[in-house]
């Protein structure tokens, strides 16, 4: 047994407590709060980008937390944190902090550790987790994987094919023809897709794939069909049988205003997306999500966490263009912005299995965030300049995250190519985009740059129905 376990109970880490959820049952997160007797949290964050600060902005205001850690962390993340010297990929170090600090519940953000197996290692040490298996976090992991399972389970996405060579690859495009677009079937940090316009951009993204252009992740290929609608970002709060629905976002993935030039992590978002309609919202929890859930308990790897669905919304209909297994990054940031319930209180329902109980309550504002990022991102960001003007209380409504930031000689620094996440909230998308605007002038950065049409699509049709 490793070092350090300071628990009662040596398959239980933490306070043997009873679960926030189970004794209150038709009850939204913030009515659960107002029954007396529960006892505080121990939260673990792991990760070090603006989701990250947004979740930990969000469970701080919890007041059912005692101490929240972070690693790796960030400036912006130890203005809510105590960031501690944790290597988030040994994953036996983790779970032995977790011990040591009796840990009651640890929330993943980012995918790799969870696609690694980092929430079953937590697990099988009897540390509660927000977040899938890794047999779970196939669905983000593997293109091919989540593709064969729309198949088996008829869920509505593109027509495709999965290749080991590239031979058989390219005989595939040369069938179908262009646009088409292939994909690295591992994690590639966004970068593994290319949404080919000629024959000849396939045929040479396919050679990539094989040259080893994304590592192992480049092994097998998945070519496929080339989608037309509007794309939306729907999120799920998942506990292995109940799929909630939290939320919906449009992101802004080109790196330039007018949606031009390569494509990024996000360059902005906003949340609600206006192309989620209830009939839409319906019809994907219906034809998309309840399969998923079900295919995957089916295959004994039932998912728990967050399921972030990205859509296309076609003249048919929502089509699936790929699941992941955490938040995304900017999405998550303006979620946090618009949940009114206590987040932890969610998460927690989430790793205990106990979401039938739960709704989530959102406030009416929609909310909207700017990327800042180094110049040169998304091929090579600069890193090191000095960012001032983030000490002035920003205007009301707005939250700055910190993405990519260090603290250098008591200065914050750019340390990434999406270093800043300016989010904020109004009465409509317009309002919120032109205070976003004004607080992301007063940082004095003049290394970094963002887009200026982030909500472009909203705030046109915002203003055609005025
Ligand atoms: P990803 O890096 O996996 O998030 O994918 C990047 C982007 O590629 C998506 O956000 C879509 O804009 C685009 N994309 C991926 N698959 C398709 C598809 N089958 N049809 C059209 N666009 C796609
Ligand atoms: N913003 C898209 C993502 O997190 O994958």
């Amino acid at each position: 047994m490793a070092v350090g376990v300071k628990s009662r109970d040596a398959n239980a880490v933490g306070k043997p407590k009873q679960s926030l959820t189970g004794a209150v049952r038709g009850h939204t997160a913030g009515q659960c709060l107002a029954v007396a007797g529960f006892d505080a949290m121990n939260v673990l964050l792991l990760g070090s980008g603006g989701r990250e600060h947004a979740l930990a902005w969000k469970l701080a205001a919890s007041p059912l937390l005692t101490k929240l850690y972070a690693a790796p962390g960030n400036p912006g993340i130890a203005q809510e944190a105590e960031i501690v010297p944790l290597d988030v990929a040994d994953q036996a170090a983790v779970v032995a902090f977790c011990r040591d600090k009796l840990i009651d519940l640890v929330v993943v953000g980012p995918e790799a550790p969870l696609v690694a197996g980092i929430a079953d290692d937590l697990r099988a040490a009897g540390i509660k987790v927000f977040g899938p298996s890794g047999a779970a976090a196939r669905l983000e992991g593997s293109k091919g994987f989540t593709k064969d399972l729309c198949a088996r389970m008829n869920i509505p996405t593109a027509a495709y094919g999965r290749f080991n060579d590239a031979t058989a690859a390219k005989a595939y495009v040369r069938e179908h023809g262009a646009p088409i677009v292939v994909k690295a079937d591992g994690l590639a940090a966004g970068k593994g897709v290319t949404v080919a316009m000629t024959e000849a951009e396939a045929l040479a993204a396919i050679d990539d794939c094989f040259n080893g252009a994304f590592g192992s992740a480049g092994a097998e290929v998945v070519v496929e069909e080339c989608l037309v609608g509007e794309e939306a970002s729907f999120f799920c709060l998942c506990d292995g049988v109940t799929a909630l629905p939290f939320g919906t976002a449009q992101d802004h993935k080109r790196v330039g205003d007018g949606d031009t030039g390569p494509n990024t992590g996000g360059m902005g978002a906003y949340s609600p997306a206006p192309v989620m309609t209830p009939d839409i919202v319906e019809r994907t929890m219906k034809e998309i999500i309840e399969p998923t859930m079900r295919g995957m308990a089916e295959l004994g790897a039932p998912f728990s966490g967050v399921l972030f669905a990205g859509l296309m919304i076609t003249a048919d209909g929502p089509k699936l263009i790929e699941h992941n297994v955490r938040f995304g990054d900017p999405e998550c940031q303006v979620l946090m912005m618009r949940l009114k319930d206590d987040l932890m209180v969610l998460l927690e329902a989430a790793a205990d299995g106990q979401l039938a109980h739960l709704s989530a309550r959102w406030r009416d504002d929609p909310a909207l965030t700017v990327v800042m990022a180094a110049k040169g991102y998304p091929e090579n960001p600069e890193k090191g300049s000095v960012i001032r003007g983030l000490n002035a209380a920003p205007p009301a409504g707005v939250e700055i995250f910190h993405a990519g930031t260090a603290a250098r000689d008591g200065e914050i620094v750019a340390n990434g190519g999406r270093v800043l996440s300016v989010t904020a909230s109004a009465r409509t998308v317009g309002e919120a985009q032109r205070l976003a605007y004004e607080a992301v002038d007063r940082i004095d950065w003049p290394q970094g740059f963002c887009r200026r049409d982030i909500g472009w699509r909203a705030v046109e049709r915002e203003n055609a129905a005025r």
